[in-house]
């Protein structure tokens, strides 16, 4: 196996140590592997995945993803803008930008023209299926559209890692089984590893793996395919 993210005996702690949100996780994610980590509100999921791609550091422990080590906090904004795709339970799109101009974003960290960034914006939306709502505000899209147009936001600067923090957390059923079929789409078209946090079992259950959290801690790795 060809471990994208490698992580070893991760601690994180708040308010004073207080509260452990992380408390020695060790952890192997294989290259293009689509897996769900899943637990109850509050046992370290979105702390974890922060950690993975970035946002965050831990107090102990290291983590390695995609060949960088995130420990030593070096080329984080390169490793940030290459390797890794967001998407948020809450889209988190600029109103006032149109849903073109929302997917061009990442691809201002890069070398790419105007001309390559609306190109490459609007095949991402042709991907997924939103190419005739380039030009309008995210305001005026469903709460499943804004999803698919932060998915094609995540995929802009192809990165080889997706990180999804319940993706689907605040849609309805239907519209969250259309993102679901996305994502599982994307992750075989794209070669791309993703990972998804949810405290759902039934998406869980659509990944590859499941890896439980609890108080921190990882309780099992769980294979379905
Ligand atoms: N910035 C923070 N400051 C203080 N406590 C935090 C912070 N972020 C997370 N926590 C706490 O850490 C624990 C894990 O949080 P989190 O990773 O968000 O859990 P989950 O995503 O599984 O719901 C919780 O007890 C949460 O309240
Ligand atoms: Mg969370």
């Amino acid at each position: 196996m060809v471990a994208i993210v490698k992580i070893k005996n991760l601690k994180k702690s708040y308010e004073k140590g207080n509260i452990k949100a992380l408390n020695g996780i060790n952890l192997e994610i294989e290259k293009g592997d689509f897996v769900s980590i899943i637990g109850q509100s509050g046992s370290g999921k979105s702390t974890l995945l922060n950690m993975i791609g970035a946002l965050d550091t831990g107090d102990e422990g290291t983590v390695e993803v995609a060949g960088y080590d995130l420990t030593d906090g070096k080329n984080l904004d390169v490793f940030r803008s290459k390797e890794v795709g967001f998407i948020f339970q809450l889209h988190n799109l600029i109103p006032n930008l149109s849903v073109c101009e929302n997917v061009e974003i990442p691809m201002f960290e890069t070398k790419a023209s105007g001309k390559e960034r609306t190109d490459r914006a609007l095949s991402l939306l042709n991907l997924v299926g939103l190419k005739e709502k380039a030009k309008i505000k995210p305001t005026k899209l469903s709460g499943g559209e804004r999803q698919r147009v932060a998915i094609a936001r995540a995929l802009a600067n192809k990165p080889s890692i997706i990180l999804a923090d319940e993706p689907t957390g605040s849609l309805d059923s239907k519209t969250s089984g259309d993102v679901l079929k996305l994502l599982i789409d994307l992750h075989e078209k794209e070669n791309v590893t993703l990972i998804m946090v949810t405290h759902d079992l039934n998406v869980a259950k659509l990944a590859n793996k499941q890896i439980e959290v609890l108080d921190g801690q990882i309780l099992g790795t769980d294979s379905q395919k």
